[in-house]
């Protein structure tokens, strides 16, 4: 694969998907590849279906690959798990992937992925500031990007208000679990959007998920200081944002053994 490549694997609650992605043009150089996520989704399942989407592509030994995950992910550590099976907890992904895919790879959060690719390729292309990516759907992903710089694992989908976890009440899925009109949940939205708007005072808000492709009916009516958008993406925004961030960690880490190296060298010579 050209060093402009790297490969974007986003885990769902159904599905498992990934595809190469030109790093500089946010595109998708073959078709998606996408087999359904194996019941029961356990680390070992879910692992060795990761490992069969990574082969699809041989990818060579440098390609970056990131893997985003409905959970927090903690320097490669599952923390949490949503609509996958709890023994992903307190697993080291990472490893598990290594192992049965022969090949190293970058895990993340899907939100942050998402949110990433979205700075990267999409709705907020290269806007500095503060921007907060909400994803709607089971649940309520979030990301937090800061003049290009993504602060981790943020899950502000689960922060309290009047007592209850938001996404209980504005992700998508609650419109059908409530039993809510499109007046009733922009009602929702609009509280969790506003209490977001309060406490970080975001320069720009995109929104992505599943019901982002009726944007019209819903953040028109959203009543909110910042520019509220819908994700550009879609649904491909977890992969192009994994091989994206997948790719600067590999840079990252190439630029860390040079200088190491150099640092090396250095001490030996003296
Ligand atoms: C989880 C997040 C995840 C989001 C979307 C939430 O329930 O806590 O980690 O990003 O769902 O999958």
């Amino acid at each position: 694969m050209s060093k402009h490549i790297a490969l974007g694997v986003d885990i769902g609650g159904s599905g498992i998907k990934t595809a190469p992605v030109n790093l500089k043009t946010g595109e998708f150089t073959q078709d998606r590849y996408r087999i359904p996520t194996p019941d029961p989704s356990t680390p070992d399942a879910v692992a060795r279906t990761v490992a069969k989407c990574i082969a699809k592509f041989s990818p060579d030994r440098k390609t970056a690959i990131g893997v985003a995950f409905p959970g927090v992910v903690q320097h490669g550590v599952v923390k949490t798990a949503a609509n996958v099976d709890d023994a992903w907890i307190g697993t080291n992904m990472r490893d598990i992937i290594r192992d049965y895919a022969g090949h190293d790879v970058f895990v993340m959060n899907d939100a942050d992925a998402a949110g990433y690719g979205e700075y990267k390729h999409g709705a907020a292309h290269g806007q500095d500031g503060v921007i907060l990516m909400t994803t709607l759907g089971t649940g309520i992903g979030t990301a937090l990007i800061v003049d290009g710089q993504l602060v981790p694992n943020t899950e502000l989908g689960h922060i309290e208000i009047d007592g209850k976890d938001a996404e209980t009440f504005a992700a998508e899925s609650a419109r059908d679990r409530l039993g809510l009109d499109w007046d009733g949940w922009i009602k929702n939205l609009q509280k969790y959007y506003s209490t977001m708007e309060k406490l970080l005072w975001p320069d720009l808000i995109i929104v992505g998920g599943g019901v982002s492709k009726s944007h019209h009916m819903f953040l028109p009516h959203l009543t909110l200081r910042a520019p509220i958008i819908p994700a550009e993406l879609r649904n491909g925004a977890g992969i192009v944002g994994a091989a994206a961030l997948a790719s600067a960690e590999h840079k990252k880490a190439e630029k860390r053994r040079k200088d190491d190296d150099k640092k090396s060298s250095k001490s030996t010579t003296r």
